[in-house]
């Protein structure tokens, strides 16, 4: 921004100067007592408002058979009513016999699929991954911090990789997934990916579907959590890996995951698997061991309340129009007070959930620590790394989705302030260090 020398270019009186403005400013906001809270990637009230007819939809016995006849007060179906695989089938390109409508919750499928890894294997005949010694999987990041839980707790090694702009580096993809075969899989959230916002293109998407990993039991975890998430009208195109995988031969390799939390009840929706027919020949009986079958009613609720495809696609809209300005004032409040001083960056996402911002290497704590004094929670720093650790202590993740517009605007000023704060110290820090 014109007028504004960056930080790195001002003197030691400058970047003091700096120091105490902003401190004293700090200091005022944390007079006000506020709890403003940037962490939550959840939906707002208005949003789920724009469901609550859900909530009546089935009133009456009436309303409880499938298409099929069944009845779906009672027992009956482990993989999903027809109609609701329907729906999911024409909303995300995927065949209807690839699909299982299972849970409340994408996270839970996700913990289920990997813990039957381990103690069953996948299919094929392969030795449960548990029984294989020390496995590994990559993980592009930053990225998702539950998927990170999720292996920890199961004792999976990490791998961080880069994740670009159009997806993860393949390079350092296939270098680590071909030579290894203790590598078993890949953590992907392919469209609008949390917290970058990136989207992968044609290119990684086939990338991934053709690749031929050392372990013949790997496995990409595709979830696809933002795949109608988008803020604008245009819709951003993401490849179909089935497709790639198909031509590749490669369609045993994948397992993709989805969910209506971000589009009805986060907890109260569906979430979904898609595999191919060899590996649900091997789910099912075990999914059959674990559960009689999941919410019937609830499916039929989301497809009496959609009807189809284009009825969620509406709904998208509606749910867009109330985030966008969430997402425009954030960014106007990073351009009006960073810009130009060349201390923070931050990606400009076209959906989601999430803004994914980046200050000065080694400040990332500091930020959190101040905002946290003045009384705005941030995602703690590293969170988005495997085990918690960000090399660069850079990135931050930050959530404007929740927050009402007359917390968010205090909130994110806050925070460049403690931006512009923690960076001045830094530099400050240096130049005494010289
Ligand atoms: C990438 C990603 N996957 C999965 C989830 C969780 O989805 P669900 O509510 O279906 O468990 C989230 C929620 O933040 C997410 O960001």
């Amino acid at each position: 921004m014109d007028g504004r020398t960056p930080y790195s270019q001002l003197s030691e009186k400058e970047l003091d100067d700096i120091l105490c403005t902003e401190q004293a400013k700090l200091d005022k906001w944390s007079e006000k007592n506020l709890t403003l809270d940037l962490t939550r990637g959840k939906p707002n009230q208005a949003q789920l408002d724009l469901s609550s007819k859900m909530l009546s939809i089935i009133s009456d016995r009436g309303d409880c058979f499938s298409e099929s006849g069944l009845d779906c007060r009672n027992y009956g179906i482990l993989d999903g009513l027809p109609e609701t695989k329907r729906l999911f089938s024409e909303l995300l390109g995927l065949p209807q016999e690839s699909i299982l409508v299972l849970g409340n919750s994408s996270l839970n499928v996700m913990y289920d699929t990997l813990v039957r890894c381990m103690l069953f294997g996948v299919y094929g005949g392969y030795e449960p991954w548990s029984r294989q010694g020390r496995i590994k999987f990559i993980c592009p990041s930053p990225g998702y911090d539950r998927h990170f839980t999720i292996c920890r707790t199961l004792g999976i090694e990490m791998i961080p990789v880069k994740l670009n702009s159009d997806g993860p580096d393949m390079d350092e993809v296939y270098n680590i997934a071909c030579s290894d075969p203790s590598v078993k899989g890949i953590w992907c959230v392919p469209k609008f990916s949390n917290p970058e916002g990136i989207t992968y293109s044609d290119e990684i998407v086939e990338q991934i579907a053709a690749m031929k990993p050392a372990a013949p039991d790997f496995r990409v975890f595709w979830d696809n959590a933002y795949a109608v998430h988008e803020l604008y009208d245009e819709e951003v195109h993401l490849a179909n890996i089935f497709d790639y995988a198909k031509e590749n031969g490669t369609e045993d390799h994948i397992f993709y995951f989805a969910s209506t939390s971000k589009i009805t009840f986060p907890g109260s929706g569906l979430a979904i698997m898609a595999a191919s027919e060899k590996n649900l020949e091997q789910i099912l009986p075990i999914i059959a061991t674990q559960t009689i079958g999941y919410d019937k009613i609830n499916q039929m609720r989301h497809v009496k309340f959609f009807k189809d495809a284009n009825g969620v696609r509406e709904h998208m809209r509606r749910q867009a129009a109330i985030l966008r300005p969430k997402f425009e004032l954030v960014e106007r409040v990073f351009r009006d007070k960073l810009e130009g001083y060349d201390i923070a960056h931050w990606s400009n996402p076209r959906g989601g959930y999430f803004i994914s911002l980046y200050v000065e290497p080694g400040c990332a704590k500091r930020v959190y620590q101040l905002a946290r004094s003045a009384g705005v929670t941030l995602t703690p720093a590293g969170s988005t790394y495997p085990y918690g650790r960000d090399p660069q202590d850079s990135n931050l993740r930050i959530a404007p989705t929740f927050p009402e517009l007359e917390e968010l605007k205090p909130a994110t000023e806050i925070l460049c302030t403690c931006i512009k704060l923690a960076t001045a110290e830094k530099m400050l820090k240096e130049k005494r260090k010289h």
